[in-house]
Formats: structure tokens, sequence, C-alpha cells
């Protein structure tokens, strides 16, 4: 595996992969890697001939008094953990690379990134979809990969890349989960053995709205009043928002239909945790259910 720190480098990288007729993928990462990032990784070596993962703490989608400066970083253990999944290359630059001395243009998402996440976290959304245009810029990749897990994200990057004619396919991944359905996501490190059984509740007040909707229950309000009576089940747990929305405009449904969205986030004791579930038929499998909202799974290239 190549590892490229500099612009410049992984530039030429990109160059030599297409002149050698080849597809490139690339897994955009904050670091911290864990099993859903390397579903991710796997998905862009199904995809692509060649595999880059880019792993950069983007200072710009931080808002104030969040967790930039602790953000989990080891990059000697996300490279060992990113050898033996036949990854490329990765692309690991510091932030004055990106951010040089006065920069100063930044990718501003619009109403989708008002709500939700982004009410929440005022100005995460732009800065996420400034890194995204910057990386897609740099490394020029043919198929762009994305979790679930981070759906409004996933919502939003697929509406830039429409909005602005970027010329790369995105491919979505399914959310990956500890046994106990707890998402995986790098702040679960900052879980403590208290708050760790307690964050499962997310996931169990999803599966709660899964049963109700397969059962026939199309009244989106009830269906909440039952997901928040799940996470209230834990005294530890403050629910930020507990929501099923419309896959394209975000926006609640009242009546549930195939692809709507059940959406929670909620602070386990300081950590802030997000999860979210696609509302399908029963029997559906995780990319069934994104294929509702995302369209077919892309084929090899
Ligand atoms: O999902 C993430 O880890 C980040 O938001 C991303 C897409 C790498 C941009 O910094």
């Amino acid at each position: 595996m190549q590892i490229i720190t500099s612009i410049d480098e992984m530039r030429r990288f990109s160059r030599a992969v297409r002149a050698q007729g080849r597809t490139l993928a690339l897994v955009p990462t904050m670091g911290a890697l864990h099993e859903g990032h390397l579903s991710l990784a796997g998905r862009a070596t199904d995809e692509c001939d060649v595999a880059a993962v880019s792993i950069f703490v983007n200072p710009a989608q931080f808002t104030p008094g969040e967790d930039y400066a602790r953000y989990p970083r080891n990059l000697e253990c996300d490279l060992d953990l990113l050898v033996p999944r036949q990854v490329d290359a990765a692309f690991a630059p510091d932030a004055a690379q990106i951010y040089p001395p006065g920069f100063d243009t930044f990718v501003e998402p619009g109403r989708l990134a008002e709500k939700l996440e982004g009410a929440a976290r005022p100005g995460h959304f732009r800065g996420v979809a400034t890194v995204v245009v910057k990386l897609l810029n740099i490394v020029q990749p043919d198929v762009v990969c994305f979790g679930q897990k981070d759906f409004q994200q996933a919502v939003i990057v697929r509406h830039l890349i429409r909005d602005l004619n970027l010329d790369v396919r995105m491919a979505v991944c399914p959310v990956v989960r500890e046994p106990d359905g707890l998402a995986r996501s790098s702040r679960n490190a900052y879980l403590d053995a208290e708050d760790r059984p307690a964050a499962r509740v997310l996931h169990q007040s999803l599966e709660r709205a899964r049963e109700l909707a397969e059962a026939g229950e199309i009244d989106a309000r009830l269906i909440v009043q039952e997901m928040r009576k799940t996470l209230g089940r834990e005294p530890g747990v403050a629910t930020d928002y507990a929501t099923i929305v419309d896959a394209t405009d975000l926006e609640p449904v009242e009546r549930v239909e195939r692809g709507s969205v059940a959406l929670v986030a909620a602070r386990a004791e300081a950590v802030r945790l997000i999860d979210n579930l696609i509302l399908g038929p029963a029997g559906a499998t995780d990319e069934d259910r994104l294929e509702l909202v995302f369209g077919p799974a892309l084929k090899r290239l």
C-alpha cells in the first residue's frame, strides 16, 4: 500500500491509474478506522481496480466546542488495518495542505444541511461538503464510497454530486453494527463502561419502528412515539431527535412508506450518537433497503 501525504503525489498516483486504463475508488474517512470503514474499503476494491482511502480529520466540519482536538487519531494503527484489505493507497494530508493560509472558499450545501444534524451542528455540512469536493478534485476517483450510518451526509453528498455535475458515482454501504446492535462509529471510543450498554437503546428504538412498520402501521406520529418510549427506557440517554423522514427532502412524513427513513440522535452522557434505518418490506435485506433510497447498487465499472 502506498502512503501518500502530499496533494501532488496523490494527483500523480491518480493520473497513473487512469493512464493504465484502470478505475479508482475513494473512501473518504477521518481515520480512527473500524469495521464500518473497512466494509467501505472492501466495497471500493469490489467496485474498482484500485482503491484509495483518505484519512483526514477535517477541522472545517467541527463546530466550536466540539471534539476536533481530542478526535481519536492513530495513523499507524489505521494503516495496519488497511493493508490486509487490499487498499492500494492511503492519502493522509495535513491540515495546512488542505486549508493553506488564506483559504476562503467553501461549498454551501443548502436546505438539506439545515435540518437534523445541521440544526444541531450549524456549519457542519458546509465543512463536510467543502472537504468532499476538495478530496474529489484531488483524487479524481470514478467511485466514492459513503456509509449509510451518516445518512444525512450521504443524501447531501448525492445532491452535491448532482448539483455540481461532479464526474463520480457514489456507492452507499449498509450500517455496520456491534453484536448488540450499536452502530459502529469512531466516537463509540468515548463511551465509558457505564454508558456503553445504554447506547444500545438507539438501535432498539429503530428496531421498534421497523417492527411496527412491517406489521402494517403507517402513522408516523405513532411510530415515533414508540421510538421515543424505547429511548426513554434509558435515563442516561437524552434524545435529541427521533423522527421519520422522506429520504429525498429529509422532511418528516405523516404516512410511512417504503423508503421512509427513521433517524435518531441522542446523547449517552456526553457522547452524541446517531443512527438510522430505512423502512422497507418485511424480509428486505440492508441492500434492498438502500436501493429504495439510493437506487440500484453500482455494478463494477
Ligand atoms: O464521514 C466522515 O468521516 C467525514 O464526514 C468525511 C466524509 C470523511 C468528511 O470529512
